[in-house]
């Protein structure tokens, strides 16, 4: 049998009650028999600082590590002000770095958002997708999962109860795990 694929998996939210990160443990749950799913948590990266580039912070090393070690990346946003949170793009400035060294660099992605808004944080996937075109990344464009009214899906355990959703996240990881192994193909 061949290895799974291997995803891993970040949310750009510190709360602890976080809808996002409770959709990235609650995707754990949910990945396809030929793939696994690690959760990174940006907890304990600082504020980037270019100065610190030479001798990068252990955290960001190790996020780097775990990225460059992944044979997909599943990144989970909030939407803050109509685009990303300052936490998740400063992970991902940091992982881009230094020059010459992207971790993200020919990666397969998917994104999925989730607010208790109405339009579920799609604006702030759009902005993503367009960091992701720097980073060249190769996301998938479809299933898109917005999680909107993300307040009435979890429960108070921060447990994900709405089956509909269940089903979104499943054909994302479905469709990110075919890619992965199509690229896979063709680099191979
Ligand atoms: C600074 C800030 C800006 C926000 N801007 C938006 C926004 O533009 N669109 C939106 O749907 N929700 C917005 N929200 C609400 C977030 O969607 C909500 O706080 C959500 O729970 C954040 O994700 P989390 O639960 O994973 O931490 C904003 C929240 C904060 C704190």
């Amino acid at each position: 049998m061949d290895k799974p694929i291997n995803i891993l998996g970040f949310a750009g939210s510190l709360r602890k009650g976080s809808y996002n990160k409770a959709l990235l443990r609650a995707a754990t749950e949910l990945v396809p028999k030929d793939a696994t799913l690690e959760i990174f948590d940006l907890e304990g990266i600082p504020p980037f600082n270019q100065d610190l580039e030479p001798s990068m912070p252990d955290k960001v090393k190790e996020f780097k590590r775990e990225i460059k070690l992944a044979d997909a990346i599943l990144i989970v946003t909030p939407e803050h002000n109509y685009s990303i949170p300052g936490v998740l793009k400063n992970a991902i400035d940091w992982a881009s770095r230094p020059y010459g060294d992207n971790s993200f660099e020919g990666k397969p992605a998917a994104v999925m958002s989730a607010s208790p808004g109405m339009l579920g944080g799609a604006r702030a996937q759009y902005h993503l997708r367009q960091v992701l075109v720097f980073l060249d990344m190769h996301p998938i464009n479809r299933p898109e999962v917005f999680v909107t009214l993300a307040n009435q899906k979890f429960d108070e355990k921060g447990i994900l109860t709405d089956e509909k959703t269940k089903e979104f996240i499943k054909g994302l990881l479905e469709a990110l795990t075919a890619w992965t192994k199509r690229l896979k193909l063709i680099v191979n």
